[in-house]
């Protein structure tokens, strides 16, 4: 399971364990894990010389290069707190990565947004066709649970498997998925601040909530010693959708990487639209500071965390 090609060297630097927290380091974080993923990504896939190769050439396109990786660096983050391996860190932030990827290429499709341009180029189904698409996000779920799967990933089955289930729950219908169908519902009803709340839990928030829970469990943290982290990822997943929302509406389209305006047309409800813009503002700001308090009991082992969490506030693209 998941064996393909020899591990490239580990592109392992310090720019991730230093504890600092300033946006150049930050921006250092980033780029070291967007590297990492994408040569992690390029090991899993090579492409097969037979008729599958337009699968693996739109899973790979979908996958590699782009994207802030902010799900990755939540996990390497937390991880990186508790002292994990750092290429086990990779791999598991690569799953989830997966189920990202894969989640975008499936909302981008002409049945769901019908979205043109995504990270940008054109979206996969516009590069590879429909069909292809379809597959190339069921296969790229498929990777996401055949790498935790893999004992070349943890060595230990009890991790195996506790990854899997966090992940899994994040990605169906009480995680990601039935966020996206509340979504589409958003389109036909009128949702109240509650229901659009949960909304984006499940939509947005499980999966980064997932990605901090799979770095405090290959950290080995017993359930009773995560509530911190759950609550910095719980309100860090809100402001981040708060803002996704407010840069739909005033974003650029160019850093963005994809089309915006997008919620007002389809008439959807989002915060923007029931909170207005200043109180939307307001609330991501809030909802950060309340992530930093959550994080009160570590020291500079957690300034990475919190250089995201600013980073989730501030961000263009
Ligand atoms: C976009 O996610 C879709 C949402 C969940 C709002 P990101 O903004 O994290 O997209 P990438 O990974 O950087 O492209
Ligand atoms: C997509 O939400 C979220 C998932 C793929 C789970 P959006 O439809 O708001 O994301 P963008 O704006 O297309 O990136
Ligand atoms: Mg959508
Ligand atoms: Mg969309
Ligand atoms: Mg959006």
């Amino acid at each position: 399971m998941v064996r393909r090609k020899a591990r490239a060297p580990s592109m392992r630097s310090d720019a991730l364990t230093d504890g600092q927290t300033d946006m150049i380091s930050l921006e250092a974080a980033i780029e070291q894990v967007a590297a990492e993923i994408d040569a992690e990504f390029d090991r899993l896939l090579p492409v097969p010389d037979d008729a599958r190769a337009p699968l693996f050439q739109a899973m790979r396109y979908a996958a590699i290069g782009g994207g802030k990786r902010l799900r990755p660096l939540l996990l390497i983050a937390t991880a990186g707190i508790f002292h994990v391996d750092r290429d086990t860190a990779i791999r598991v932030a690569a799953a989830v990565e997966a189920i990202h990827v894969y989640s975008l290429v499936h909302d981008d499709l002409p049945c769901m947004d019908d979205d043109d341009m995504r990270r940008g180029k054109p979206t996969t189904h516009k590069a590879f066709g429909d069909a292809t698409a379809v597959l190339a996000g069921d296969s790229l779920h498929a990777l996401a649970f055949e790498i935790l799967a893999s004992p070349g990933t943890h060595a230990d089955p009890f991790v195996r498997s506790e990854l899997i289930a966090t992940l899994a729950i994040a990605s169906g219908p009480d995680g990601m998925a039935g966020g996206q169908m509340m979504d589409l519902e958003a389109e036909k009803t009128t949702f109240d601040l509650p229901t659009i709340t949960r909304l984006q839990a499940l939509k947005t928030g499980a999966l980064i909530a997932a990605s901090v829970e799979m770095g405090a469990i290959l950290g080995h943290v017993p359930i009773e010693g995560r509530t911190h982290l759950r609550g910095y990822a719980r309100d860090v997943g809100l402001a981040f959708q708060i803002v996704d929302d407010i840069m739909d509406v005033e974003g650029d389209e160019a850093l963005a990487g994809k089309a915006l305006n997008k919620d007002a047309e389809a008439g959807k409800e989002t915060f923007v639209s029931l909170m207005g813009l200043d109180r939307a503002k307001q609330q991501a700001a809030m909802l950060v500071d309340q992530s930093l308090s959550h994080l009160a009991g570590y020291g500079s082992e957690a300034d990475l965390l919190r250089a995201i969490a600013q980073f989730v506030l501030e961000r263009d693209r």
